[in-house]
């Protein structure tokens, strides 16, 4: 596994105890920001009835082809070069957007965009999934997330944890409603949003 994420190992299974809850059957995910592909490979395994295409940005997507074509299984789609500084949906809608840990490695600005992509690739009562830390009445919830967002900023000062608050208002301004938000292990969060 190349650019093997010990996180995503850490993760994924309670990760696909929420995913597993809102898949339908034939449910089609487009995952946001896919890095090595760990997630991709274990939830389309785990729900071999579902779709899964990953995306990543084209400097990075050799790692996750070769990991794909090592590991993947047959309901993974091919990856799509997807770059949240210039990418406008126009393939078919999905049920699920899902993205993890990418909310505070981009910026403001294209953390925004990566909500109104989700708007725009939803189907209707389609589901937005963001996992991830987030700062609540402007606090973080630990200690360690303060100090990884100290670590985040010093690396790309546009990078950061953001406000639960901030990345509701953007959801329901591109039409997507708070459904639920679960708290997960390792201080972070997962938030759904369901297209109105
Ligand atoms: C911390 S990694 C998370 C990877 C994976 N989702 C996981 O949870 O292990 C952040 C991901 O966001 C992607 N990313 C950063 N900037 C991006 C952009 N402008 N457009 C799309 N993805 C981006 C990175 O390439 C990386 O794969």
């Amino acid at each position: 596994m190349q650019g093997y994420s010990q996180a995503a190992e850490n993760n994924k299974i309670p990760i696909a105890d929420i995913l597993g809850r809102s898949l339908t059957l034939g449910a089609s995910v487009l995952e946001i920001g896919s890095g090595s592909g760990q997630h991709a490979i274990h939830m389309s395994s785990a729900f071999p009835n579902i779709t899964w295409l990953p995306s990543e940005r084209k400097a990075l997507m050799p790692v996750l082809h070769a990991n794909l074509a090592m590991h993947g299984s047959s309901n993974i789609q091919p990856p799509l070069a997807l770059d949240l500084a210039d990418f406008t949906w126009s393939d078919d809608l999905v049920d699920i957007v899902y993205a993890a840990n990418v909310m505070h490695i981009v910026s403001e600005g294209l953390g925004e965009r990566l909500v109104q992509l989700a708007a725009e690739a939803l189907k209707p009562s389609g589901l937005l999934m963001l996992y991830g830390p987030y700062k609540y009445d402007g606090r973080f919830t630990t200690e360690s997330n303060a100090t990884f967002d100290q670590w985040l900023k010093d690396r790309d000062p546009a990078s950061g944890i953001r406000d639960f608050e901030a990345v509701v208002a953007i959801a329901q301004a591109a039409g997507l409603a708070l459904k639920e938000d679960y708290g997960m292990p390792a201080n972070n969060q997962m938030l759904v949003f369901q297209r109105a």
